[in-house]
């Protein structure tokens, strides 16, 4: 039976607030980040953590870290929010789109082969919607093409695959805390990583160079502004003690709705893989009807929120700024987006609110082109 009670859903955040905020103003104080870093090893089992401002400095931080730089190319799934892409870009390197196998989301890994050059120093593949591919293709096909991975997982906090967590396959994994995600803190992320080396370069980076990595001098590179703050860093702290019931209730949301639209003719749930424990970040039915992706704009102006629905999201490598390749576009991705309902959920949605999602979609399908 799933258990869609009321979370304790502020037990612990406010404490956590008002306990940094008696300790403000503190020009030097990181006390909470630094006890959040040390929760975050324990709780993921990664040797290093670094807690920064948001998923995008966790990618920028890692990449950097990794030595992506100017005339470098990393491969990057088309299928990905532009927040992915960003960073490289940053850096001065250019991101290589490749696509996705419609049938398992898993990356095409034809595709991704032929599109590594001389120049391809690092892959970023993206568990989106909490979904991961297999860790021994990605760890095999990093090591016979010699790239390093640095791994978006800013949707897939609590999944594994294989035994393998997200965020613990490649070089560094990094996350986001925006508000919606399982673990969140309103804006926020983090960097998991077993190397030394990477979790100081990402702390330096974070941090304006001020405390360089061993051997180097301070400010010798110029550096963001990529800090957590206090009072966020207490309540990620806090978040991250609810995790467990946290993770626990996305699954049982996504339970709750599946069930609910079992009957519904049009839409298909996508089921986790054999090996797979799926975070259930985002439920996902594959939209068997015509005009898959107005019917998600559709459900989105009725009140069902959705990533192609509310967000728009496309390909990346079909957006503004990187038009002008001459590259094909990656039409695996493409067709995965339009067919697939990402349906958006937060601790919040409830029986009422499930139930008014699942009885506005079971209407709209049967309606849709009828
Ligand atoms: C897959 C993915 N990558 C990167 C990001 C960027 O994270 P943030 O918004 O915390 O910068 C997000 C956030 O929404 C995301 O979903």
């Amino acid at each position: 039976m799933t258990d869609l009670s009321p979370l304790p859903a502020t037990e612990g955040l406010g404490e956590g607030m008002l306990a940094a905020l008696a300790g403000m103003p503190d020009p030097a104080g990181s006390s909470f980040t630094r006890r959040f870093e040390q929760d975050l090893t324990e709780r993921f089992g990664s040797q290093h953590a670094v807690a920064v401002s948001s998923g995008t400095t966790a990618l920028h931080a890692a990449l950097s870290a990794v030595g992506v730089g100017p005339g470098d190319e990393v491969l990057v799934p088309a299928l990905t929010v532009v927040m992915t892409a960003a960073p490289i870009v940053q850096l001065g390197a250019t991101p290589v789109f490749v696509d996705s196998d419609p049938d398992t989301l898993d990356l095409d890994y034809a595709d991704a082969t032929g599109k590594v050059t001389v120049r391809t120093k690092a892959i970023v593949p993206v568990h989106l919607w909490g979904r991961m591919s297999d860790p021994a293709d990605l760890r095999t096909f990093a090591a016979e093409q010699g790239l390093v991975m640095v791994e978006d997982a800013a949707q897939a906090a609590g999944s594994s695959r294989a035994g393998v967590r997200a965020g613990m396959v490649g070089e560094a994994g990094c996350f986001s805390m925006k508000d919606g995600k399982i673990l969140w803190s309103g804006e926020g992320g983090y960097v998991l990583t077993a190397d030394p080396v990477l979790a100081a370069h990402v702390q330096a980076f974070r941090g304006h160079w001020l405390t360089p990595p061993p051997g180097g001098r301070p400010q010798e590179r110029l550096a963001v502004n990529g800090r957590l703050a206090e009072p966020l860093a207490a309540l990620a702290q806090a978040n991250l003690r609810r995790f467990p019931a946290l993770l626990e209730r996305r699954r049982a949301q996504t339970a709750y709705l599946v069930q609910a639209l079992a009957d519904v003719r049009g839409l298909a749930p996508l089921q986790p893989v054999k090996d797979e424990a799926w975070n259930h970040y985002a439920p996902l039915l594959r939209i068997n009807l015509p005009d898959p992706r107005a019917f998600a704009e559709h459900l989105a102006r009725q009140g069902v929120p959705s990533s192609t629905g509310s967000f728009r999201l496309v390909p990346c490598d079909t957006r503004p700024a990187f038009a002008g390749s001459d590259r094909a576009p990656c039409r695996g991705a493409a067709q995965i987006l339009d067919r697939t309902l990402a349906l958006v959920l937060t601790e919040r949605d409830d029986e009422a609110v499930l139930d008014r999602y699942a009885a506005v979609i079971a209407q709209e399908a049967a309606a849709w082109h009828a």
